[in-house]
């Protein structure tokens, strides 16, 4: 759901504004071609930017009548007009025309139509290659603390749920194979942990691209006293960046917080690829409420696992947009470059498809039930307690290698008398296989007895869940 492409727009010229005419047409003597034009103009992507825009042009203008680099009265007649503009684009008064080249061009028409050669002043110092770099960098400010928000809503849930399941017994897996018992809420807290880093992945690149651009120019800034620290400081941002030619050519946060976006993806889809098969006859370990599944249009039976196969296809999309932002990168010599403007496109996409799938994961993963018998029962066969029993030998003396051989030969010996739990065998009968089996191996390699035992910090014993658990939700206080 592209939420800021549902913004306003016109394709011809509006009531308001005369038709396009490019920033640049000045230097050429011929109109640009129509079809060329639409080809290289951005404004249906970076209408999304227009309020940023207006943010950064009432700084940048305000500063312009500081500095006495435009009259006083001009920059206070700008800022409110780009008041009056802000407001008529809410209120819908005022809609973006999509026959300008962009979002830039289109509000200093707007401006120049109402006020004359005031308008024209705007400009002053300033390139759409600044420019645009500031509108992304703002509106990146603004749009990923939602996406944490998201993610923050959705550690809550998982984090509860697993707080309510950390003695609910269930098979853990290795090569999707029955591996060792754990419980639920050991599961469940491995994808927060796996969440909480994506959050913090999301901060980590928040503080490197909180940096104004403003005042570099095209790429070697400008010979005009402006006062890039005080636009910097208007706009909220931590810092002036240091060099103007990187300014314009760095999209680094673009790169960082797309593969932000693709990891997180990545962590959803591999939990929707858990819940999928946990929702299969097969399995049975989960049911998704009816209204978080579909059905089928022939198979009258069908109760479908939609919505988690969906995110899980999602994922690729936000895979492909990072490898768009390298590739887009990789040979583009310093310092602006026309290839740049397509990188919002990509970066929008992978931002509003992650927003949609987080709040569609915690609504389904809020919604669904734990078969709980199922996943306890699927504790018994397999021989889950095969590393218990060999670790039952090592505290009695016996080299871990023996200890895993004994251990083997006993599982071998309980498949070909149909035995489906080590307990199977009677203790005369584990006595064969090493005299350093005692009656308390019986009570050792139970399920409960198993995860208890595996207490080390990491491991699922309950209470150390309830550790990690607290430390998670700590961070994710820390968070709000
Ligand atoms: N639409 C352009 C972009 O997104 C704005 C900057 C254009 N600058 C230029 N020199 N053509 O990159």
């Amino acid at each position: 759901m592209a939420k800021g492409n549902k913004q306003n727009t016109k394709n011809s010229s509006s009531k308001n504004i005369e038709p396009a005419q490019p920033l640049w047409a000045g230097r050429l003597s011929e109109k640009p071609d129509a079809q060329a034009f639409v080809f290289q103009s951005s404004i249906n992507i970076d209408k999304r930017l227009v309020f940023d825009d207006i943010q950064g042009s009432r700084a940048h203008v305000t500063m312009l009548g500081r500095q006495g680099i435009i009259p006083r009265e001009s920059a206070v007649k700008i800022v409110r007009e780009l008041q009056t503009i802000s407001a008529e684009l809410k209120e819908g008064k005022l809609v973006i025309d999509a026959s300008y080249e962009d979002v830039h061009s289109f509000l200093e028409a707007v401006l120049t139509q109402r006020l004359g050669d005031t308008g024209k002043m705007v400009h002053a110092g300033r390139s759409r290659n600044d420019q645009v770099a500031l509108d992304f960098r703002l509106y990146l400010k603004r749009s990923v603390p939602l996406i944490q928000l998201e993610i923050s809503k959705l550690l809550g849930i998982l984090l509860d749920t697993a707080q309510l399941h950390v003695t609910s017994i269930m098979p853990g897996y290795t090569h999707l194979q029955r591996a060792q018992c754990v419980t639920l809420g050991f599961h469940l807290t491995a994808w927060s942990a796996a969440l909480s880093r994506d959050y913090s992945r999301f901060d980590d690149a928040l503080k490197r691209l909180d940096e104004c651009p403003l005042g570099s120019g095209a790429l070697a800034g400008s010979s005009l006293p402006l006062d890039r620290k005080a636009v910097s400081d208007a706009l909220g941002f931590s810092r002036i960046s240091l060099n103007a030619m990187d300014s314009v050519a760095d999209r680094d946060f673009a790169l960082e917080l797309s593969s932000a976006c693709a990891i997180t993806m990545v962590h959803l889809s591999r939990f929707c690829e858990d819940i999928i098969l946990w929702a299969s006859e097969e399995f049975k370990f989960i049911e998704l409420a009816e209204s978080w599944s579909t059905g089928s249009s022939i198979m009258p039976q069908k109760k479908n696992p939609d919505f988690a196969e969906l995110i899980r296809g999602k994922s690729g999309r936000t895979i492909g947009n990072a490898v768009t932002l390298f590739t887009l990168l990789k040979g583009l010599p310093y310092a602006y470059n026309k290839d740049l403007q397509e990188d919002k496109e990509a970066l929008f996409d992978s931002i509003d498809t992650l927003r949609d799938c987080l709040g569609m994961f915690a609504g389904m993963i809020k919604t669904a039930k734990f078969n709980l018998k199922r996943m306890k029962a699927a504790c018994t066969g397999g021989f889950l307690e095969a590393t218990d029993t060999a670790e039952y030998l090592v505290r009695k003396g016996l080299p871990f290698r023996a200890a895993h051989e004994t251990a083997s030969s006993i599982v071998r010996e309980c498949i070909e008398k149909g035995h489906r739990h080590i307990s199977g065998l009677n203790l005369d009968e584990l006595k064969k296989h090493s005299e350093l089996f005692e009656e308390d191996i019986f009570k050792t390699i139970t399920p409960a007895a198993c995860i208890k035992a595996r207490d080390l910090p990491g491991g699922p014993c309950p209470k150390e869940v309830r550790r990690q658990i607290r430390v998670l939700r700590k961070k994710n206080q820390i968070i709000f």
